[in-house]
């Protein structure tokens, strides 16, 4: 399910092994976001599994990735470095706002010797606008709600957009893509997400 913990497995150092990118400090400001080809698959789950605590976000994402009903293909976004391996991801996929067709972001990962360079920005806001080209309309996302809101995010109680469970008001935010107001309901997520 969407998660607003921060919280990654190891102690945050820059990931080594083979395709590891160079420092965040030298590549700040210049991350280069793009949509995931089947290439980047391996290093999208090595991405999620660094930045969370559990499997479950990365098994989440392969598990959306086999719905075609859920993966909407040109909106999973890597980001890194110029020449360099993904540091970053970002992924929406298709839920419902009642009965119409909205977006959900969830999850996104930044490696954790990554983070805070903005690498999640980047991939965010390129990802965002890639929606918005689409044709989408409004995209929802459970999260930290001092980070989303840089993007356009607000509380989706304002627009009568309701969680699909009891989740707080300040971390269930919802951003209108084309400028109109958004459709009142109740977001249903992909089958995947286990959310009754
Ligand atoms: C949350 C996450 C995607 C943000 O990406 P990032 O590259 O680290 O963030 P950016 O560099 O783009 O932005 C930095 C800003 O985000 C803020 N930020 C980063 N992580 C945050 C968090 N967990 N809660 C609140 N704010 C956060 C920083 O304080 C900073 O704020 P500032 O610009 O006002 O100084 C990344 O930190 C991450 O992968 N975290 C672990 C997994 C996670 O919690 N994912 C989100 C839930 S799906």
């Amino acid at each position: 399910m969407p998660r607003m913990s921060s919280s990654h497995r190891n102690d945050g150092s820059p990931a080594t092994g083979s395709g590891a990118p160079p420092a965040p400090a030298t590549a700040r400001g210049a991350w280069h976001p793009r949509p995931e080809t089947a290439q980047d698959v391996p290093a999208v789950r090595r991405i999620n599994l660094a930045a969370f605590e559990t499997a479950g976000e990365a098994d989440l994402v392969d598990a959306l990735r086999r719905d075609p009903a859920a993966w909407l293909p040109q909106l999973s976004y890597v980001a890194g470095p110029p020449d360099g391996a993904p540091v970053a991801h970002a992924l929406l996929t298709r839920c419902h706002i009642d009965d119409v067709p909205a977006v959900a972001l969830a999850p996104c990962a930044v490696l954790p010797g990554y983070q805070k360079c903005g690498a999640g920005s980047a991939v965010i806001s390129a990802l965002l606008e890639a929606a918005r080209e689409a044709g989408e309309r409004t995209a929802v996302v459970l999260g930290h709600p001092p980070y989303y809101p840089r993007f356009g995010f607000t509380p989706a109680g304002r627009f009568g957009i309701l969680p699909p469970q009891p989740w707080p008001d300040e971390a269930f935010l919802a951003l209108s893509l084309d400028g109109s107001p958004p459709p009142h309901g109740t977001v249903r997520y992909a089958a995947a997400f286990g959310i009754a």
